[in-house]
């Protein structure tokens, strides 16, 4: 689907943003692992979370989607059967373009008395799942990968051990993946994080009835007899808020106000950041009294400059680093993201997708060994691009295309809906 962005003088108005898709996913899964109704409402219907109810139903879960009602956004009905009441699939998983719902998936198929197999896309397919089968596999586990250690996987359920495990990468997937294998395992399960990374995971176990310990980045898991069914709201995803975030600061005289975000810390890295670079951006109605903080986010357009990002903060922004680069294009002086290796392998390469995007859109822009470095500010001009199966570069080009002169042409922008249904009538509405 071609995208056609023009550019915008103005953005105004509230913007509802979709539920968190990493959260989204986790509650499908503890859902589907708990015993009795999970009930989850503004549940991100995007195509992610999709493939994840998809693949649950296989094993026998029966999972109901309601209308959207209103403000709630999505009501999902998880009708769990218990930690051991998985049943084999008849088919292969296919889990789409989605990361999180292979390598999470693979944490609890390696716990079954089942065998079975995940697939995915041709993207998917590109993406390592050693990190995955290695700690795995020193749990009992038995998986075979594709040569190159990518998908397709085959799972032989096993019994499984607790372990320690030194995790030489900071990735909330690969963590997700052990917690939920050591809830099957018969001791508990040590791991040590390089840097804080995201804890839905963490959270969400405690809200089902799990047991989790936290010493700083060191994390003990317990295995469990029974998980309980939850009710629980799903906080906008504020990767997502990131984009319209990113638009009001950089497009003139805009006012954009976004209701029940996210804010937990583990994912506000772009805030600070933003922060720094001058952003005006306030946070209101915040609520750390539930497991998933939230509030409201209100952006006005900024003058911004040029910062340097690295270290512990990585893990916090990771997912939002195209859309800080955009911004970068637009900040007074140079913008330099390092420690990012990671970003080689997500849904593209993106590094090299970040830097040949706003390039071709006109920006300063070049790719280090570890991130990139920018300079601003630089006038956009729109052209057409496309984001290879990426929905957050597809997301980062119309962003850019409302601040570039002329028409910005995203020849793939039917990706968006990866993680953003509606991102685009979003946009629409907000035109002053
Ligand atoms: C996610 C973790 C991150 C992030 C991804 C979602 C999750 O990946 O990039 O979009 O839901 O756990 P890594 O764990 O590989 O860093």
């Amino acid at each position: 689907m071609n995208a056609v962005i023009t550019p915008v003088g103005q953005l105004l108005g509230e913007a509802d943003i979709p539920g968190d898709k990493s959260i989204s996913h986790r509650g499908i899964m503890f859902g589907s692992l708990a015993r009795g109704t999970t009930r989850l409402t503004n549940f991100l219907k995007g195509d992610d979370c999709l493939n994840t109810i998809n693949a649950f139903r296989s094993m026998g879960i029966d999972i109901d989607i309601e209308e959207k009602d209103g403000n709630t956004g999505e009501i999902v009905l998880v009708h769990g059967k218990g930690l051991r009441g998985l049943k084999k699939p008849a088919d292969i998983i296919d889990v789409g373009n989605s990361g999180t719902t292979a390598r999470l998936i693979t944490g609890i198929l390696a716990g079954q008395s089942f065998t079975s197999m995940v697939d995915g896309d041709e993207s998917l397919r590109k993406r390592p799942m050693a990190r995955i089968i290695e700690p795995l596999t020193m749990m009992g586990a038995s998986i075979q990968a594709a040569d190159r250690g990518t998908l397709p996987l085959s799972i032989q359920g096993s019994k499984l051990k607790g372990m320690e495990y030194k995790m030489p990468v900071a990735s909330a997937q690969v963590k997700s993946a052990i917690i939920l294998a050591t809830l099957y395992a018969d001791s508990p399960t040590v791991i040590y994080q390089p840097a804080q990374s995201r804890d839905h995971t963490e959270i969400m176990l405690r809200h089902f009835g799990g047991n989790i310990n936290e010493d700083g980045t060191i994390l003990t898991v317990y295995p469990v007899e029974e998980l309980f069914g939850q009710e629980m709201r799903i906080p906008g995803d504020i990767s997502s808020a990131a984009y319209l975030i990113t638009a009001a600061l950089l497009v003139p005289k805009s006012h954009v106000v976004m209701k029940g975000v996210g804010i937990n810390p583990t994912r506000t890295g772009i805030i600070d950041v933003y922060k720094q670079m001058g952003a005006r951006i306030t946070i209101e109605n915040a609520d750390f009294s539930k497991g998933e903080p939230t509030g409201d986010i209100i952006v006005e357009n900024s003058n911004l400059h040029g910062v340097n990002i690295g270290g512990s903060i990585i893990p916090r922004l990771i997912d939002e680093i195209p859309i800080i680069a955009l911004a970068a294009t637009q900040a007074q002086g140079t913008t330099i993201i390092k420690d990012a290796t990671e970003l080689k392998v997500k849904e593209s390469n993106r590094i090299d997708m970040v830097v040949n995007t706003l390039k071709a859109l006109g920006a300063d822009i070049e790719a280090t060994e570890d991130g990139m470095a920018i300079h601003g500010p630089s006038r956009l001009v729109g052209n057409k691009v496309a984001c290879n199966m990426d929905h957050r570069i597809a997301m980062m080009a119309a962003i850019a295309g409302l601040i570039a002169s002329g028409e910005t042409v995203i020849s793939d922008g039917q990706w968006v809906n990866v993680s953003f249904p509606g991102f685009f009538d979003l946009i629409q509405k907000l035109r002053a």
